[in-house]
Parts: C-alpha cells; sequence; structure tokens
C-alpha cells in the first residue's frame, strides 16, 4: 500500500487515530480528550474538550522556539514600490499590540470584528489580533461594494471595523471609507468603533461626521497601546466568518472553527503543499478570500514557513514577469495562486519571455486553485516553469483542499484537467439524482460523505437550518458540494463546474443573485437574469438579460442610456469585480411553467453548447428568439 493509501483510509476508517496524531503538532491550553463530537449529527465537532489560541501557535510558538528573527511576511507591493520585511518578534510585537488596541475599545471573546482592507500587513495584524484577544473576523474583499459590504455587516454585527484609507489599483486609487461609510449608513446595525489605517495615497475623513460610533486612525490607537496576551478559547469557537456567495443575493457566513482549523492547515503544509518550517511560500490571491485566509495568512504562519504578502496583479504591475520576479527575491519554494492569473501571464507574454530573465531556481512547486485549470493553461505552466503544476480543488466552505496531488505525503503523477485525487479526510462520492453512488467514469453531483474533516464549516453563522438545507438536505448523510464531476478508474476527480447558478469570474465567486439585485433596482427593468459565460481570461463572464417595463423603448439612445446605467449600478453595488460589461435588453425571458428563469439552458446556448431544455418550459419560442442574442453569429 502506498502512502497516500495508508494515509487515506485510515482518515476514513479511523479518522479519530488520524487527527489526534496532527493534533500533536498545535500547541493546545488544554490538550483534545475527544476528537470527534458526533453527538448530534449532522453536526459534527472537533476536539469538543480541548482548549488553544490560534494566534499563539502562528506567532508565540515559533518566537519561543527562536524564529523570531525569521522573517513572517514579506509584504511587496509594487503598487505603490515598498517592500517591507516582518520578523516574527516583529509582527508579534504588532499583533500584541492591537490585541491590546481592540480589548480597550471594548472589543472581547465572541464578539465580530469586521475587516474591510487591501493586501497590507495592516490586514494580517488585525486578523491576528482578533484571533488573540478570541474575537471573531470577517474579511470583506475590498473589491466589493458598499451594498455587499452592508450585507455582511448587517449579518455579522460586528462591535468594531477595521479598514484603511485606500486600495490601490494599477489604474486609479479605490477610496475605501466613503464606500465603508455608504455600507455603515445602509446597514441598520452599527459598530461601536471604526479604526482606519491611513496610506498616504489618499487620506480618508476619519472623526468629522456626526456617527453614533467613534472613528479613529490607526496610528492613533496605536500610540499609546498596551500589548494583550493570548486569550484561551474553546477549540469549537469561531476564529472567523468569511462571507461566500450562494446563488441568491444573500451572502453565506461559513464560520471556521480554532481547533479544527488549527489542526488542518498545519497538516495541510508539509502533506499537500511540501512547505515545512523555514520555507518561503507565496500566494498570490486576496486576504479577502479563503485562499488568502488559509495560505497567505494562518498555514504558513501555523507552520514556521514565511510567507509573501504581494500588493499587485500578475500582469501590468509592471508587467508579466512580476510573479517571477517575487520568486526570485525572496527565494520562494513554492506559489499558490489562480489559474486566471497564469492565463493572463500566458496572453501577455506567450512565450515566457519575461520569465527567463529570473532565477527560479528555488521553486519547486506552482499550485493552482479557485476554478477549473485547463489543460492548455497547464502545460504552458508546466513548459516554461519545468516544476509540477498542482491543480487542487475545494471551496471557501471547507478551507482546505477537497482534492490534490499531495506533494508532501506521496507527490503522484499529474492528469491534466484532473486536481488528482481525495485528500485524507474527505470521503468523497459521485451520486446520482436519488443520491445513488455512481461508478467511474459517470458523471454526478460530487458529494462527501459526513462527517467532513477537521478545518470545515459547522455551520452558517446563527443560521444552523441555511447549513442543513443549503448543503446537508439533498442527499440524507453527505455535504452537497455544488459542483459536478466524475471519478475515473484509476481515483482521479475530474472537476466539470458547477451544477447551481453560482458565478466564478477570475477565480471570484460571486452570486448571480446579487447581480441580478443591482439590475432589478434600476426602475426600467421588469425582470432580468444572469448568467455566467465562459470567457478565455476569467474562466468565466457574467452576462445581463433585461426585460424592460412596458412603454419603455429598449432600443435606439434610450436603450443605449439604461444598458450603460445598469453596468455602473452593477459595479456602484456589488463591484468593480463582477466585471459584467454586457448587458441585452430582451422582450422575454425563457421560463418554467413554473416561473423558474432556465439560467441553465440560457449558459449552455452561450456557450455554444447543445441546450438541455426540459419538458417544463412554458413557452418554447422566447428561447428560439432569444438563441441569436445569446450566441452571436459567428463571422
Ligand atoms: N479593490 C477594488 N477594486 C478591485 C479589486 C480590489 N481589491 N480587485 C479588483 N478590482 C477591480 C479592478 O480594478 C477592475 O476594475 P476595472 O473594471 O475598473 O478595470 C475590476 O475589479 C476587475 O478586476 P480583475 O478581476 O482584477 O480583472 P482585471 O481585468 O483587472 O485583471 C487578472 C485580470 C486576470 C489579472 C485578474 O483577474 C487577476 O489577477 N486574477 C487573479 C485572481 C485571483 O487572485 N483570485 C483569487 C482567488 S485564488
Ligand atoms: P470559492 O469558494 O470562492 O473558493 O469557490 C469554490 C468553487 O470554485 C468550487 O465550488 C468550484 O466550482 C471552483 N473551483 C475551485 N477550485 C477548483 C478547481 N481546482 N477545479 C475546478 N473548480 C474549482
Amino acid at each position: 500500500m502506498t502512502a497516500y493509501d495508508a494515509a487515506y483510509r485510515r482518515s476514513i476508517e479511523h479518522p479519530d487515530e488520524f487527527w489526534r496524531e496532527a493534533a500533536q503538532d498545535i500547541d493546545w491550553v488544554t490538550p483534545p480528550q475527544r476528537i470527534l463530537d458526533d453527538d448530534n449529527p449532522p453536526f459534527y465537532r472537533w476536539f469538543p474538550d480541548a482548549e488553544l489560541n490560534t494566534c499563539f501557535n502562528a506567532l508565540d510558538r515559533h518566537v519561543a522556539a527562536g524564529r523570531g528573527d525569521q522573517p513572517a511576511i514579506h509584504y511587496d507591493s509594487p503598487v505603490t514600490d515598498t517592500r517591507r520585511t516582518l520578523t516574527y518578534a516583529a509582527l508579534l510585537d504588532e499583533v500584541s499590540h492591537f490585541a491590546g488596541v481592540l480589548d480597550s475599545l471594548g472589543v472581547t471573546k465572541g464578539d465580530r470584528v469586521v475587516i474591510y482592507m487591501p493586501m497590507i500587513p495592516e490586514a494580517v495584524v488585525a486578523m491576528l489580533a482578533c484571533a488573540r484577544i478570541g474575537a471573531v473576523h470577517s474579511v470583506v474583499f475590498g473589491g466589493f461594494a458598499p451594498a455587499e459590504l452592508a450585507a455582511r455587516i448587517e449579518d455579522a454585527k460586528p462591535v468594531a471595523v477595521v479598514s484603511a484609507s485606500a486600495g490601490i489599483e494599477p489604474s486609479r486609487v479605490v477610496e475605501y471609507k466613503p464606500l465603508l461609510d455608504a455600507a455603515l449608513d445602509r446597514s441598520s446595525h452599527k459598530p461601536e468603533s471604526v479604526i482606519v489605517l491611513q496610506r498616504e495615497q489618499a487620506t480618508a475623513e476619519v472623526g468629522v461626521r456626526d456617527t453614533d460610533w467613534e472613528e479613529m486612525t490607526w496610528d492613533e490607537v496605536m500610540a499609546d497601546a498596551e500589548p494583550a496576551d493570548p486569550v484561551a478559547v474553546k477549540a469549537t469557537d469561531p476564529l472567523y466568518i468569511l462571507y461566500t456567495s450562494g446563488t441568491t443575493g444573500r451572502p453565506k457566513g461559513i464560520v471556521r472553527d480554532n481547533g479544527g482549523h488549527a489542526v488542518a492547515l498545519r497538516w495541510s503544509m508539509p502533506n499537500i503543499y511540501g512547505i515545512n518550517e523555514g520555507d518561503t511560500w507565496f500566494t498570490a490571491s486576496d486576504v479577502g478570500w479563503v485562499v488568502g485566509h488559509s495560505y497567505i495568512v494562518y498555514a504558513p504562519l501555523l507552520t514556521g514557513a514565511s510567507s509573501v504578502l504581494y500588493e499587485g496583479k500578475p500582469v501590468g504591475t509592471p508587467d508579466a514577469g512580476a510573479f517571477f520576479r517575487v520568486i526570485q527575491d525572496y527565494g520562494v519554494k513554492a506559489m499558490f495562486t489562480a489559474p486566471t492569473a497564469y492565463r493572463a501571464i500566458k496572453r501577455d507574454d506567450p512565450d515566457g519571455e519575461l520569465l527567463r530573465d529570473y532565477d527560479l531556481s528555488s521553486l519547486e512547486t506552482l499550485f493552482l486553485a479557485g476554478e477549473r485549470l485547463d489543460p492548455d493553461t497547464w502545460q504552458w505552466a508546466t513548459d516554461r516553469l519545468g516544476v509540477p503544476v498542482v491543480d487542487n480543488w475545494w471551496q471557501t466552505e471547507t478551507g482546505w483542499p477537497i482534492a490534490s496531488s499531495l506533494r508532501g505525503l506521496e507527490p503522484m503523477p499529474i492528469k491534466p484537467g484532473s486536481p488528482s485525487v481525495p485528500v485524507p479526510g474527505y470521503a468523497v462520492q459521485i451520486l446520482d439524482e436519488t443520491g445513488s453512488p455512481l461508478p467511474a467514469g459517470e458523471e454526478g453531483a460530487i458529494a462527501i460523505r459526513l462527517p467532513l474533516p477537521p478545518g470545515t464549516l459547522p455551520t452558517l453563522w446563527g443560521d444552523d437550518d441555511r447549513y442543513v438545507g443549503e448543503y446537508l438536505s439533498t442527499y440524507a448523510g453527505y455535504y452537497l458540494t455544488g459542483d459536478g464531476g466524475l471519478v475515473d478508474e484509476d481515483g482521479y476527480l475530474y472537476v466539470m463546474g458547477r451544477t447551481d447558478d453560482v458565478l466564478n469570474v477570475a477565480g471570484h465567486r460571486l452570486s448571480t443573485g446579487s447581480i441580478e439585485a443591482a439590475l432589478a433596482g434600476h426602475e426600467a427593468v421588469a425582470e432580468c437574469a444572469v448568467i455566467g459565460v465562459a470567457d478565455e481570461l476569467k474562466g468565466q463572464l457574467p452576462r445581463g438579460f433585461v426585460v424592460l417595463k412596458s412603454g419603455i423603448d429598449g432600443s435606439g439612445e434610450e436603450g443605449e442610456r439604461i444598458r450603460a446605467e445598469l453596468v455602473q449600478r452593477v459595479r456602484d453595488e456589488v463591484g468593480a469585480v463582477a466585471a459584467l460589461r454586457q448587458v441585452d435588453v430582451v422582450t422575454a425571458l425563457p421560463k418554467t411553467r413554473s416561473g423558474k428563469i432556465l439560467r441553465k439552458t440560457m449558459r449552455e446556448i452561450a456557450d455554444g453548447k447543445t441546450p438541455n431544455v426540459p419538458s417544463t418550459i412554458e413557452d418554447a419560442t422566447v428561447l428560439e428568439t432569444l438563441t441569436p442574442v445569446l450566441r452571436p453569429p459567428t463571422p
């Protein structure tokens, strides 16, 4: 039996034994006696009697072990021409002082703190400071507009909000404070304190408005801060909430616990990613996404590795050689990003000329995740880099990979188009519509038999019923991933895409519902639909279709004005990151007799596939009229 087979089998047949052993790499205040609490299915809890502090495990213990002078974070920001390295000792110092600030503002164990910040070290400091005092952070991606931010504030009910004056996009400076002000005005929940880090690219107006909450600058509060010690929390206490998009406009608050998360991420670094203490690791994502939470911040720090925090883009900051410059400058052993980033590099520098300017001898592996890795991009990266390019599949809900080639445990041959095999802990099954397992080679819904391993979501924030309804009720005893796919004869998984209407634009997960809500809010719109269509660079791009209220002319100048306003509304409400550029005015939307819009059928037509038209369609002529709009004639 191979190392992978043995570990996988043990993790499924004897999960207590497997995870008890993995838990030894974490420093506990109260070590776990019980491993899995399965008293209340379908709710499972890991390490129910244990206590720890995640920040202590990420920082203090490494300093105590003599790693104080080792870089924890290399902040590299081509957009501001700044580089700053924080050692473990320096990061611990900043984090404990900011934890003291939160403490002095009355933030205590279990309170929520919303963090709305760009890719700067203070975002990491704020996250770890929350963890230090047992507060629950909820980071909101800086590219989201006020409506999305407000929805998260409304649900998380933070005591404090931490933000910055600006984020820097290559084309513009994005002022965050006006966006935050607008979100707080919209939200019925108000925090007690707002802390804003001033960046020199834009100064925010802080404390000048008449508000119910106190506004302060980061420098002001840090000036006389006292350091705070780590607080012991239960392994099952929440470490963070990260909102993700479902099909409806209401985001889902994915809860991450402290204990299972620390154990799983610590296990993943050597076993999946081949990264150990002292190694340098570079994840190009954003702290606002799960990849950023897990693999920019927590996993490398829990491991005692050095993590690059990169504030820039794969291309244009200044060119398609940027990632390779970072790999060379910091001696990066493994890199992790989304396939889109490599598609952008490939587009700008097809022959990989820029990458030849750099010494990439430190690089052993490139990991890609967040969306499907197409074989062309895999081949291009493999040929240019000369190292294994490893696809791994997971989601915000799981927090760490469900499927991957396990580079540390047992590197296995790579098959392009497949994220390889199920990771230990995940009992992956392909199910048919009735919930019966399908044989190798047959496509169905990808589900995971319960219990999910440590580190995965125990529930949705404040909504156990929605957790069960959205994930656990389709197939009893299984977690529904929302992705479709198959397993081949060798046990390799192939992920074909979402079976629901969730969009994936440049590795960013977006909801059709929130984009539709933005369109529907326009006074001229009677009804609308949004679908994700295949795009060479971003994987998918949203397209909007609107039916206007009767009497409103959708053609000519009037129509052009409305379409432009709709595109702008989506930027203003959801954010530029939605990248909605095309809205078509149509006379009707195809629906079933019960009124459900046939988005999947529309998507299939737009992608040039043979559409699956349900027999319950209300009026087939609507689809016929729409087809030329969906699928422009080939020239
Ligand atoms: N704050 C504010 N605005 C943001 C933002 C942020 N953090 N991130 C993106 N935006 C804006 C961009 O400025 C752009 O605005 P524009 O329409 O005015 O130009 C828009 O949102 C779309 O941005 P982006 O998705 O970055 O597309 P792009 O066309 O500018 O760049 C890529 C294309 C491929 C370079 C880019 O999508 C990319 O770097 N992808 C990597 C994906 C990734 O890291 N995913 C994380 C999951 S692992
Ligand atoms: P997110 O929660 O933003 O990480 O998005 C998760 C979704 O992205 C998954 O449900 C998949 O649809 C898609 N995804 C992530 N990684 C991969 C991958 N390696 N291959 C195919 N799809 C992926």
